[in-house]
């Protein structure tokens, strides 16, 4: 068996859906042992059965976690380096977006911190234990291994730009995941260890498609996306293997952005997509 990130071991959070279960698959496909960490224990058993069934040769191990819990990120982190030996990529990816998450004047205080707790606190505790980890993993150049590893964490394209579509909570919380990436990057650039981020454009995943639940709330986003389609998981998925490799050693404190085009746009084409969205590995 070879692979891109053959003897490599992954954590991956938030892996029982969307975008950390396409990731989760495709980074066994190349033949990584991934961790699938995720506070929804039925869902990451699923596709650790998966992984298993598809790349028999990698181990994939379900690890009820709740990353809103530095203790279980903790203990996530420990158990993916007592069962592989080392921690090379860690995706720190888990996240909510709240259906009471409003505007400034509306938003209660209980859903601001239910949301920063998540997808701030999870991921700096995530890059913390995974940056210890790192500074332990033995070096083999024989395999491609060597000491330190690549962070990757899902940030989002409202950290830069914005909605008259509010989500106060969110946007500030990705706001801070693009600022703490820049700064982790910048402290451990000279241990081998890099820290890079991905911003997704609106995605067909059920974190967003719970969220726009009428088919005018989809069309509002619609006319915005340059492509004419909401993106696929598969797509994130596939940005974050390049930074997961050494393929992209020379990228830390980056923000990758696969949004469709969204960050560039101004005024969008019309009529539809020529090219059909690619399918979810899962299928
Ligand atoms: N879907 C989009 O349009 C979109 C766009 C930009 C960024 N993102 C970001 O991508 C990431 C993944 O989102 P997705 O679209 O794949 O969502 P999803 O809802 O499909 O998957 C999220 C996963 O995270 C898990 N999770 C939730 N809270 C958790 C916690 N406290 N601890 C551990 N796991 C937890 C859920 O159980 C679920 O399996 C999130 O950080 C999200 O903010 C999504």
């Amino acid at each position: 068996m070879s692979g891109r990130l053959q003897y490599k071991s992954a954590l991956v959070t938030g892996a029982g859906s969307g975008i950390g279960m396409e990731a989760s698959i495709l980074f066994a496909q190349e033949g990584a042992s991934i961790l699938l960490a995720d506070i929804n224990l039925v869902a990451i058993e699923k596709v650790a059965a998966l992984i298993s069934s598809r790349s028999p040769n990698v181990k994939a191990i379900a690890l009820k976690t709740d990353v809103s819990k530095e203790a279980d990120i903790r203990a996530a982190v420990d158990k993916a380096v007592a069962e592989f030996g080392r921690l090379d990529i860690m995706f720190n990816n888990a996240g909510i977006m709240h259906p009471e998450d409003d505007n400034a004047l509306n938003t209660e205080e209980r859903i601001w911190d239910l949301t920063m707790q998540i997808n701030v606190k999870g991921v700096w505790w995530g890059c913390k234990y995974a940056i210890l980890a790192m500074r332990n993993n033995a070096t083999d150049e024989s395999k491609g291994l060597h000491v330190g590893g690549s962070i990757i964490n899902t940030a989002s394209f409202v950290g830069t730009m914005g909605a008259a579509t509010p989500q106060i909570a969110y946007t500030s919380s990705k706001g801070a995941v693009l600022a703490m990436t820049r700064e982790l990057a910048m402290v451990h650039a000279r241990e081998g260890v890099r820290v890079n981020s991905i911003s997704p454009g609106p995605l067909k995943t059920p974190l967003l498609m719970e969220f726009l639940n009428t088919p005018e709330k989809k069309e509002r986003r619609m006319t915005h996306l340059p492509m004419g389609r909401f993106g696929e998981a598969v797509e994130i998925a596939k940005a974050a293997l390049f930074l997961a490799t050494d393929e992209s050693s020379y990228m830390t404190g980056t923000d990758l952005k696969v949004d469709g085009g969204l960050t560039s746009a101004y005024v969008t084409a019309l009529g539809e997509p020529v090219l059909p969205p690619p399918t979810s590995l899962a299928a």
